[in-house]
């Protein structure tokens, strides 16, 4: 290593590399900057251990992340009780949230699950007890809340930052008539980002939707059919701003089409 090298420190650097979609890039800065005093060279030197602190290490690539959860959910996948569901589901997140990076998709098409443009998904092969969904939200756009009951998914953040909520019926009535008014009770309410995991299975927070901020998001849902295909479409779901029960977070909602 030469002098000249010595002379510059490491940083990394949040570069938008897509809309939306956003990647950290190790760059040199002079040393040179130290000169602005002691106080300064501090100041870089926490900087540089926060950046330390917040990336992730561990990471796993894509092809890795099929050769460790192919076989593992073959194992699992049998079991759909709810307790059975719940060990599939951590398993399969346990190796979920160590992916560096997923290969971009052959296409990406619109979600059809927003009241606006800028949400878009596309598949990603390999899996083969499940699917791979990458999913794009361009800032300030919204997947709606919608329900879950023939697939668990595990859903991981990759970029960006997305708000996500999850809602369970309160009672077991399944009439999706649109306009029906309901109950429902909110079990998450999540900031998702890098590495961050969110799981819904046929039996806990299996009504699920996403709201990207302002500089967007991008991740994947992992989605395992455990059960026919239903008749109907996907039941989406409009709900209170207000909690009629604060505590027990039970709001109104109704179905949508
Ligand atoms: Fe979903």
């Amino acid at each position: 290593m030469s002098d000249d090298q010595n002379a510059f420190l490491p940083i990394n650097k949040e570069i938008e590399v897509a809309e939306g979609v956003f990647v950290r890039r190790r760059e040199l800065i002079y040393k040179g900057v130290a000169s602005i005093g002691l106080l300064g060279f501090a100041s870089i030197l926490n900087n540089l251990q926060a950046y330390a602190q917040t990336t992730p290490s561990g990471l796993t690539s894509f092809n890795d992340f099929l050769k460790e959860a192919n076989p593992l959910t073959k194992s699992l996948i049998e079991d759909t009780s709810t307790g059975g569901q719940d060990r599939y589901l951590h398993a399969l997140a346990s190796h979920a949230s160590k992916i560096e990076s997923v290969p971009e998709p052959v296409s990406w098409n619109d979600s059809t699950q927003s009241f606006k443009p800028g949400t878009f998904i596309g598949f990603t092969p390999g899996g083969e007890n499940f699917t791979v969904l990458q999913w794009r939200l361009e800032p300030n756009t919204e997947i709606r809340l919608h329900r879950h009951d023939y697939g668990n998914v595990v859903t991981v953040g990759l970029n960006g930052e997305a708000n996500v909520r999850n809602f369970e019926l309160v009672g077991d009535d399944v009439d999706y008539s649109p306009g029906k008014t309901i109950k429902v009770k909110k079990t998450v309410d999540q900031q998702l980002t890098r590495g961050s995991v969110n799981l819904v299975s046929l039996d806990k927070n299996y009504i699920h939707g996403f709201r990207a901020g302002p500089d967007g998001a991008h991740g994947i849902d992992i989605t395992t059919r455990i059960k026919p295909k239903p008749d109907h479409g996907t039941p989406y779901l409009g709900v209170s701003d207000k909690a009629e029960d604060e505590f027990r977070q039970i709001y109104e909602a109704e179905w949508q089409e």
